[in-house]
């Protein structure tokens, strides 16, 4: 570490220096039900073992503790929903209330420890609800996000066999009511695997027809059950399954584990976030994405603080100052999004007009994660609001920050377009093809030496081979996390590529793999490709590229659209697949692999020279026009 701060030095030292002793000390944050008497076993799997002969329960730690301390009449969540005009102030009293009368009717409904629940909503209270209930009784939730068609889900009911589906009506975007029960009840259709019964919380924008036998409306189903006490679970027993993007159709189930999500979560908020008890904290994000489990619900929850629950887009609802509403009115210490949210509020108010409208002198500090934080929107965000903008890095998988800058230590110096510096726990490493570590200023595969810190994933769900093999086959030691960068003289991490075929979307992240798939089981599409291109707004934009089979002769264009809707049927509206293009070849090596960065090149005006190992030339320049009709790919530099 060539850092020159000292109380970050000290402590990722104090860290190295003992690992042991430092997990375990993190650990009294949490009240466990029986302390670990130790916090790592390495000897079950690499990546390690973490608190598992503690028991304790999640729930217990994000409500009842609170109560119990006297901060009953402390606000948990702020709902706010300007779709739909509402405000609401739920009490940590209340929030034991709701989450027990949930939990005893899934209880009394069978559910019990190490059940799967699968929770399908929106941006609403009762999604926190379900998932704390959910924890309450040792059974494991698994939320599947709402702009995911029915296809989608209906892969995750058969990967994850819930015993229960606990459902919205309906989401809210703006201009459209999105009707989830459809949805659901097209998944269960196509999912092999049936539940045994769905719980639907009624929206009043969209009510749902309930089936009898097997739908139960939210509010009869907990009628008459009040209590039920917090079953405690061992350290390493999963509190949640979140499913996440890989290199094929089928999404990657990772495992979050109790203990070390507990301990994580609360030694981030402290260290990192700079955040405690009673402070106000806003992820603005949704919780269907890991930030929103994570710092949504979990971390503000478990240590005390008031968590803001958005129900409403950065911009158009109603206005690019909807964010600096909701800081001012809710007291907002430390905001945390996606720099796309910021492009988009950057898009419409440049000149921040309406910055200028809210007293924002409550907010500390601005997060940013789930993307690459480009430096035009750090820097505007930092002459906005003149507070410290940290960007950090971090995956579903480790479910907490990587790389970031712990404001609660000692804020380092921030290198606009670096996430700055590995937390303790994550031990970060630059390699080549070979696995050989090239040390600084280096381009190479990011990876981080094993073990992983408490909260990371221990396994995909019932996949433990794919597991290995999309994480710890490529560098033995190591774990690969997809991401390519490099670290600076100063130890500071640049995140500046994926290694694989995932793409961001918005802060969302996708599988082209997963789109060419869809586009295959197109009766008129041959061969296709999928390549994610640089957005002004969204960071990256999914196109596809499709070559139809012999003797097709209908228009390209109808072609065209007819791919477009079937992405959208069977992945969702969130994959942003607007364009496909008929190309009458795919760019390839002689060997036969897809030129795929060629194609990014080519779309983003890159200037670059054409590959000796390439078949045929005359293709680049069949896809530089195809591009240039959909207005990338805006200047030749091939
Ligand atoms: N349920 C149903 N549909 C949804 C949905 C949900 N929960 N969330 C998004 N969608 C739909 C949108 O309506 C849109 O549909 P459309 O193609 O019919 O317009 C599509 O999915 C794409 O959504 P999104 O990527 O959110 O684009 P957008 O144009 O609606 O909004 C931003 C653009 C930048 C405002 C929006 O992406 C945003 O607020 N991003 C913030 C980043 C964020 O929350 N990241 C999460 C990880 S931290
Ligand atoms: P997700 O699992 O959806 O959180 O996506 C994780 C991926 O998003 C990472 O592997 C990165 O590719 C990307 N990502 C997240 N945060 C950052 C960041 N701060 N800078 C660059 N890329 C990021």
């Amino acid at each position: 570490m060539e850092v020159s701060t000292l109380e970050y030095i000290n402590e990722y030292q104090s860290w190295v220096s003992n690992p042991e002793e430092y997990w375990m000390e993190a650990a009294k944050q949490i009240d466990w039900v029986k302390f670990p008497t130790y916090a790592l076993n390495s000897s079950r799997s690499p990546v390690g073992s973490w608190y598992e002969d503690g028991l304790v329960n999640t729930c217990y730690n994000a409500v009842d503790r609170h109560v119990a301390d006297g901060m009953g009449e402390n606000i948990a969540i702020i709902y706010d929903s300007p779709v739909t005009e509402t405000k609401k102030k739920i009490s940590y009293n209340e929030l034991f209330t709701a989450v027990n009368r949930l939990a005893s009717a899934l209880s009394a409904n069978g559910i019990k420890k190490g059940d799967r629940c699968i929770i399908y909503m929106p941006m609403v209270p009762e999604a926190l609800i379900s998932m704390l209930a959910v924890a309450r009784i040792g059974a494991i939730h698994s939320v599947v996000f709402g702009g995911f068609a029915a296809n989608e889900l209906a892969v995750r009911i058969d990967d994850c066999k819930p015993k229960a589906i606990i459902a919205g009506s309906c989401g809210i975007e703006p201009g459209r009511i999105v009707e989830y029960k459809p949805l659901l009840d097209e998944a269960i259709v196509q999912a092999s695997f049936k539940p045994e019964f769905c719980v639907i919380f009624q929206r009043e924008e969209c009510l749902a027809e309930l089936r009898t036998n097997r739908d139960y409306d939210w509010f009869e189903f907990q009628e008459g059950h009040t209590s039920i006490d917090a079953v405690p679970v061992g350290g390493m027993d999963p509190v949640y399954i979140l499913y996440t993007s890989g290199t094929t159709g089928q999404p990657k189930g990772v495992v979050r584990p109790t203990g070390g999500h507990l301990v994580s979560l609360s030694w981030g908020m402290k260290n990192h976030y700079n955040i405690t008890k009673g402070d106000v904290f806003w992820a603005a994000s949704d919780v269907g994405w890991v930030v929103g489990h994570s710092y949504i619900v979990y971390a503000p929850l478990i240590i005390g603080c008031t968590t803001v629950l958005f129900e409403g887009k950065p911009v158009g609802t109603p206005d690019p100052g909807t964010f600096w509403r909701v800081i001012s009115e809710h007291n907002v210490k430390s905001l945390f999004t996606a720099p796309t949210a910021f492009r988009a509020i950057k898009r419409e108010d440049s000149q921040g007009e309406f910055v200028k409208k809210y007293d924002l002198k409550c907010l500390e500090s601005l997060f940013l994660a789930g993307e690459r934080a480009d430096p035009d929107t750090v820097l505007w965000a930092q002459k906005m609001l003149s507070v410290p903008v940290v960007d950090h890095w971090w995956q579903t998988e480790t479910g907490s920050v990587i790389v970031g800058n712990p404001l609660g230590i000692e804020p380092l110096e921030i290198k606009v377009g670096s996430p700055s510096v590995p937390m303790p726990g994550y031990h970060i490493v630059v390699l080549d093809e070979s696995g050989k570590d090239v040390g600084r200023e280096e381009l190479g595969a990011i990876a981080i030496k094993l073990p992983l810190p408490p909260g990371t994933l221990p396994t995909l769900w019932d996949a433990e081979k794919r597991f290995h093999d999309s994480y710890l086959k490529t560098f033995p030691g190591y774990y690969e996390t997809g991401d390519a960068g490099m670290i600076d003289k100063d130890g500071y991490v640049y995140i500046l590529a994926r290694t694989d075929d995932v793409i961001n979307v918005a802060g969302h992240r996708l599988s082209t793999g997963a789109m060419e798939e869809v586009l295959a089981t197109h009766s008129d599409v041959a061969e296709c490709a999928v390549i994610g291109v640089p957005d002004q707004l969204k960071g990256e934009i999914p196109v596809g590229f499709i070559c139809l089979n012999s003797g097709v002769n209908r228009e390209p264009e109808v072609i065209e659209n007819e791919v477009v809707k079937l992405v959208r049927e069977r992945i969702g509206p969130v994959a942003s697949f607007k364009t496909a293009v008929v190309i009458n070849r795919l760019p390839k090596t002689r060997s036969g692999k897809i030129l795929r960065s060629t194609m990014v090149k080519i779309a983003n005006s890159e200037k670059f020279k054409i590959p000796a190992t390439i078949d045929d030339r005359a293709i680049l320049d069949e896809i530089h026009e195809a591009l240039g009709r959909h207005g990338y790919a805006k200047t030749k530099n091939f």
